[in-house]
């Protein structure tokens, strides 16, 4: 295979820098491809195209729509193409990727379609003493220049999280995508070019958190911030972006209740499949694993069964379930957490093994809330199982995490589920599913560590717009 260079994408120009970085195929740890490096000389053109853009190119509502459902189409026509990229730079196995692109081809036709429904209100200030004469409504306008920072774990569809809703509504953006994985990112941004984007609108820039990052971090002509990554990365922003607004997709340790009265065979094929999808690495993959003592024995023998039937392996091999983590060193560090919470008592039920970067579905018992692999983001294909007696004091165990994006309960019993939804401290709970329940409509967003603000095009969109007030003053 060709080693490809791809170069930075500034105001509609392809750009060469003085220095390139090298992205790995994260399953055979060859060089996949080459990418220019931002220095600070490009991040400045980036910020002031996008800038500029934003003053002088602006869309129409419509044609912010045509250009995002088009985009929405070129992703299907590139769709193999793309996977294959996402599979070699995340190692991600290639049905999910896959499953990505169609995914992504739904953010932006639901990003299209919220461009056509950008709209405030009538405000009845006549009703106020003393304004009878006046007539008031909102308009929504867009923030301005948004600068996003998007995570390695989805290089295609979490950037169109980002950048999607900020063009529908009215933005310019300059996107930081994982320097892990540049490629996908790179190549959205072709589509948009293909697509009719007027220049500037976009502008992709590569390098890491501690250049490219703190440096839009410090641009004050950045009105908005959209991050996903780790929660020490989100307080950092936070700390150094003074007021702008930001909004914060960061960690989670998934909590999943099987209750007794769960259909526990569903709940061991759906836990399985969704605990260790891309290695775990997603930010609602079930880790934390609750279930009842009455039904722990069946579910632990059918979650095992389960789990061995997912093909473990090449992310290439369409039939992989699990493939490999983004790198070795993260592979090796899941497999501290778990020697360390070996030391201290836990028991590994299941797997266990790493090579390389591959790490074997793995199912720890015996577990403590103050072990790392229980109360931290593991982002591995690792699970902890705690058993249960009473459904309130659980609920108090799975909250005492410092995360809290989404969680989930098995059970047939319906005043259970809903006493778990009620209080479990999550943006999102699911009933007769886990965690890693997502479509791209949903609101998607945590609380506590977890975040502030939400995903899905309408939701981001709120985020990305501001409400502004006109008020008439009539003479009659
Ligand atoms: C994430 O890891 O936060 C994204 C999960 C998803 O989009 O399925």
């Amino acid at each position: 295979m060709t080693v490809e260079t791809y170069q930075l994408f500034i105001n509609g120009e392809w750009i060469k820098t003085g220095e390139t970085q090298e992205v790995l195929n994260k399953y055979t740890q060859e060089t996949y491809a080459h990418v220019a490096k931002a220095s600070e000389k490009e991040v400045d053109q980036a910020v002031a195209a996008a800038s500029d853009a934003y003053r002088n190119n602006q869309l129409s509502p419509y044609e912010r729509y045509q250009v995002l459902k088009r985009v929405s189409e070129l992703l299907q026509e590139n769709k193999e193409d793309l996977a294959a990229t996402i599979t070699h730079e995340a190692g991600k196995p290639l049905k999910q990727a896959r499953s990505e692109i169609d995914r992504a081809t739904q953010t932006f036709e639901l990003s299209a379609e919220e461009a056509k429904r950008i709209h405030g209100e009538g405000v009845p200030v006549e009703a106020a003493p003393g304004s009878e004469n006046r007539m008031a409504f909102t308009i929504k306008v867009p923030v301005g220049v948004v600068g996003a920072i998007s995570p390695f774990n989805f290089p295609i569809n979490l950037v169109a999280h980002k950048i999607a809703p900020a063009i529908a509504a009215g933005n310019a953006v300059v996107l930081k995508p994982a320097s892990k994985t540049p490629i996908s990112a790179l190549k959205l941004a072709g589509l948009f070019e293909e697509a009719g984007l007027p220049k500037g609108l976009i502008n992709v820039v590569v390098g890491s958190g501690s250049t490219v990052g703190n440096q839009m971090m410090q641009d004050s002509r950045i009105n908005l911030y959209t991050f996903t990554g780790s929660a020490e990365v989100g307080l950092k922003l936070k700390q150094n972006t003074g007021l702008n607004k930001l909004v914060l997709e960061l960690g989670n340790n998934s909590p999943v209740i099987v209750d007794k009265e769960a259909d526990v065979e569903a709940a061991a094929e759906n836990i399985a499949a969704k605990s260790f999808a891309f290695a775990g690495q997603v930010c609602i993959s079930v880790q934390r694993i609750y279930v009842h003592d009455d039904v722990k024995d069946a579910f632990q023998d059918k979650f095992i069964q389960a789990i061995e039937s997912l093909k473990v392996g090449d992310p290439n091999d369409p039939e992989t379930d699990v493939g490999p983590m983004i790198s070795e060193d993260e592979a090796e560090r899941a497999g501290q957490w778990i020697e360390e919470a070996k030391e201290a008592g836990a028991e590994v039920v299941y797997g266990g093994e790493r090579e390389g970067a591959l790490l074997k579905p793995t199912i720890l018992a015996n577990v403590t809330g103050d072990m790392k692999v229980v109360c931290e983001e593991i982002f591995a294909p690792v699970v902890t199982i705690q058993t249960f007696s009473d459904i309130k004091a659980c609920i108090e165990d799975v909250n005492t995490s410092s995360y809290g994006l989404q969680g989930g309960i098995f059970t047939q019993n319906v005043d259970t589920a809903f006493y778990a939804a009620r209080n479990v401290e999550v943006g999102g709970f699911m009933i007769n599913d886990s965690s890693q329940y997502r479509v791209d409509l949903m609101p998607y967003g945590g609380v506590k560590d977890s975040g502030s603000g939400k995903e899905g095009p309408k939701y981001a969109m709120e985020d990305m717009t501001e409400e502004r007030l006109v008020v008439m003053n009539l003479k009659s």
